[in-house]
């Protein structure tokens, strides 16, 4: 017989993967976490100019703090070419615990980027030295001559991903929002200390549904209908290495609905939502918890969230719109959200 669950407690999500901005975006956005499910997070360092030495990762924190006390904000680095060991050092001092890679011109504000991470061996040495995470934009960029395009991408990003791992061991790398069944194989193939990030649209969407609609788009694009199998699939099984970051990308609806739209989907307003639609239609509401709130903190090896929230089975409508920014399946109906505390 099957029985349909009808509510869910789980603790407090750590999204360990999320564009909080600046300015009135951020003011917007940042109050939404928590009402999205999420208590702690790991922002990402792609603002303007981009957060690039410890100094701007302690500002940026305790603005975001000044808008959102009751959220555990996690900080990042931006990985460019002036990075220097002694910057590092300095970053995991003041608490940063990350540092991410966009490679040179892959997506939104990667022109700041690197062009071949592995050129940078002081500072990777540095970071695997001072336990901090590398968080990798897993594309390898296009550029004129080559053959690479979105869809084989990230695939091409691969042996990049290898070769860090081979080289820095001990060093801890987050291949952020993975979209294919070859990635979702090399993390599992690789060691202990190699995980993977998977958001909440990524377990939804392929190709078709961004083809044309600008809300779904965003980088890296979802792929083929058995890439979004294998990350179905990896979540389903509970695996530990894969954990959520939902690359909640909030841009404005002018500069989604135009011409040349912006890459990135605004799912945190209602992200436990959206994923407890997901993993329940996957026969998986189960392994929910553990993906949202308990292997992405071991990880990062932080404490497990104290907090609970509880997700119940009830219809909710998905806003049109919070402060101009456009939430992915906006007017679509959910089937849970969260109840009131
Ligand atoms: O879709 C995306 N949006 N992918 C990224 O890598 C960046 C992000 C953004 O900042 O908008
Ligand atoms: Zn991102």
């Amino acid at each position: 017989m099957k029985t349909t669950m009808t509510s869910l407690t789980l603790p407090l999500a750590d999204d360990l993967h999320v564009h909080l901005r600046q300015g009135d975006v951020l003011r917007t956005v940042v109050p939404l976490l928590r009402a999205g499910g999420a208590g702690r997070v790991l922002v990402m360092p792609n603002t303007t100019p981009p957060v690039t030495s410890a100094g701007q990762a302690v500002a940026y924190r305790a603005e975001l703090r000044a808008v959102a006390p009751d959220v555990d904000f996690l900080m990042t680095l931006y990985f460019t070419p002036a990075l220097t060991p002694d910057e590092v050092r300095r970053a995991a001092a003041a608490g940063v615990v990350g540092i991410k890679v966009y490679p040179h011109g892959v997506t939104t504000n990667s022109a700041s980027g690197v062009e071949d991470l592995l050129a940078f061996g002081p500072v990777l040495a540095a970071m695997e030295a001072a336990d901090l995470v590398l968080e990798l934009h897993g594309e390898l960029p296009a550029h004129a001559g080559s053959d690479v395009c979105v869809l084989d991408a990230e695939e091409r990003f691969l042996p990049t991903l290898r070769s860090l791992h081979d080289r820095y061991p001990r060093l801890r790398i987050v291949l952020e929002h993975v979209t294919t069944a070859r990635a979702v194989d090399a993390v599992k193939s690789l060691g202990a200390t190699v995980a993977a990030t998977i958001t909440a649209h990524h377990l939804d969407l392929m190709i078709d549904d961004w083809a044309g609609k600008n809300h779904n788009f965003c980088k890296p694009v979802a792929k083929y209908p058995s890439d979004r199998a294998a990350l179905r699939a990896v979540v389903g099984e509970g695996h530990p290495r894969f954990f959520l970051g939902s690359d909640s990308a909030p841009h404005p609806r002018t500069a989604k609905e135009c011409a040349s739209a912006c890459a990135g989907v605004f799912t945190s307003p209602l992200l436990l939502a959206y994923l407890a639609d997901t993993f329940e239609g996957l026969g998986a509401l189960d392994r929910l918890p553990a993906f949202a709130s308990e292997f992405g903190c071991r990880f990062y090896r932080l404490p497990p969230a104290r907090e609970t929230i509880r997700l119940v089975r009830e219809p909710q409508v998905v806003p049109p719109a919070y402060g101009g920014v456009v939430p992915y399946r906006a007017g679509a109906t959910l089937n849970w959200r969260i109840a009131a505390a």
